[in-house]
C-alpha cells in the first residue's frame, strides 16, 4: 500500500488533518517496508515510531484505528496514565503486548509486526518538584525499553521481540505553543528570495523540536525514540459540519439508516449541523461533544416514531425548533399522537 492509498481511504473516515494523515502514511509505509528486508539490513536500519501531538477530539485515535483496520495488522491502544497508576509498570507493559497476541490470533510472529498505540503520553510529563524516579519517568524508562526492541517473556512461556512493532504515541500536550514560541525567541525562517516556499518556511517554523518535548517534561532518551511527528489542528466549525455528514459511517447517516428501518426519511437542515458545531466548540472538547448533541436533538423524535407509524418523512430545520412531519395519510403537518 502506497502512502498515497493510505492517505485516500484514511479521507474517508478522518476529515481534514491532510499533513499528519501524510506523515502517519510515510511512516507506516516505511516501517512495513524495512522490516520487509533481509533482518540483516533491516536492523541497520532504525525504527522511526511516531508521536501524535493535537487537541481531545481532534481525530488522533480515530486515524490510529483507522489505520489498523486499513492495513490489517494486529492493533491495540494503551493508555499512558493507567501505566503511571500502577506500581508493576512492566507487568502492565506485558499485558499490553499479551493483548497484541490475542489481536493477532495467538500468532507472536504476526504481533511481532503490529502496531501499539499509546494514549495521552503526555501525562507522563516529569514535573518541577518532583523527586527523581517518579512514576511518570519510570514509566517512560520501562517505555524506551520496548520501543527500542526487547526481548518480552510472555504468560505463554514464548518470548515477544519488540523490534519489529510500530509505537505511536499520542498526546495533547496542553502548553506545548508557549513554549516553542518561548524558545524561537521571536526570529525564525523567513522568506529571503521570492523562490523561497512559504508553506515549508511555516512548516519549519511550527516544527516541535526534541528540546520543546525535553522542557514539557519528556526525557530526551523517550523524545530520541520518537523522531516523527504529526501535529493535528483543532477542529473549526465546519470540519466540525463535514465530521457529522460525509464520513460513510457519520452521526447523519447513522440516524438516517436508524429512520429508515423505520420506514421514514429524516433529513436535517445543514443550518443544524452548523448550530451543533457551535456549541460543540464552546464545550471544548474537539468533535468529541457533537454526537450527545445529535442524539440529544433526535431523540424525542425516535420516542415517537414506531408509535406513529403514518410518519412517513421528518424534517429538522433548527435544532431550537419542533421538527417538522409528513404524515402518509395526510401530507400536511398533521398533530401526532404522543
Ligand atoms: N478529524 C476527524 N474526522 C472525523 N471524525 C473525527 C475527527 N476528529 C474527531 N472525530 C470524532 O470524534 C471522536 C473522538 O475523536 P478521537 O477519539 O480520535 O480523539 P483524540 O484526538 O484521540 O482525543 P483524545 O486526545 O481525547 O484521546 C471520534 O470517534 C470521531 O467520531
Ligand atoms: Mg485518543
Amino acid at each position: 500500500m502506497k502512502p498515497s492509498f493510505i492517505v485516500k481511504q484514511l479521507d474517508q473516515y478522518v476529515i481534514g488533518q491532510e499533513a499528519a494523515k501524510k506523515i502517519l502514511a510515510v511512516a507506516v509505509y516505511s516501517h512495513y517496508r524495512r522490516i520487509a528486508r533481509p533482518q540483516r539490513e533491516s536492523a541497520m536500519m532504525a525504527k522511526s515510531n511516531v508521536l501524535l501531538i493535537g487537541s481531545s477530539g481532534t481525530g488522533k485515535t480515530l486515524m490510529c484505528e483507522t489505520l489498523s483496520t486499513l492495513l490489517d495488522v494486529p492493533f491495540v491502544t494503551a493508555e499512558a496514565t493507567s501505566l503511571a497508576h500502577t506500581r508493576f509498570v512492566n507487568e502492565e507493559i506485558e499485558a499490553v503486548l499479551e493483548r497484541l497476541v490475542d489481536k493477532a490470533g495467538g500468532v507472536v510472529a504476526k504481533a511481532q509486526a503490529g502496531i501499539v498505540f499509546i494514549d495521552e503520553i503526555d501525562k507522563l510529563k516529569v514535573t518541577d518538584g518532583q523527586e527523581r524516579g517518579s512514576s511518570g519517568e519510570s514509566v517512560q524508562h520501562s517505555l524506551l525499553k520496548i520501543m527500542e526492541g526487547a526481548q518480552v517473556k510472555l504468560a505463554s512461556g514464548e518470548y515477544m521481540d519488540t523490534t519489529n512493532i510500530l509505537f505511536i504515541c499520542g498526546g495533547a500536550f496542553v502548553g506545548l505553543d508557549e513554549i516553542i514560541a518561548s524558545q524561537t525567541h521571536g526570529y525564525g525562517f523567513i522568506a529571503t528570495s521570492k523562490g523561497d516556499n512559504q508553506n515549508i518556511l511555516d512548516r519549519l517554523n511550527t516544527r516541535v523540536k526534541p528540546t520543546d518535548l525535553f522542557t514539557f517534561g519528556l526525557i530526551p532518551e523517550f523524545t530520541g525514540r520518537l523522531p516523527i511527528i504529526a501535529r493535528f489542528h483543532d477542529l473549526n466549525r465546519d470540519m466540525m459540519v463535514r465530521i457529522m455528514t460525509e464520513p460513510r459511517n457519520s452521526i447523519y447517516n447513522q440516524f438516517r439508516e436508524v429512520f429508515k428501518d423505520e420506514d421514514v426519511e429524516l433529513t436535517v437542515d445543514p443550518r443544524v449541523f452548523a448550530q451543533i458545531a457551535e456549541l460543540a466548540i464552546e464545550y471544548k472538547t474537539g468533535a468529541r461533544s457533537l454526537r450527545g448533541i445529535f442524539e440529544e436533538m433526535i431523540t424525542p423524535i425516535l420516542y415517537l416514531v414506531p408509535d406513529n407509524t403514518d410518519i412517513e418523512k421528518v424534517h429538522v430545520s433548527s435544532l431550537f425548533n419542533e421538527p417538522s412531519y409528513v404524515l402518509r395519510s395526510a401530507p400536511v403537518n398533521a398533530p401526532l399522537a404522543r
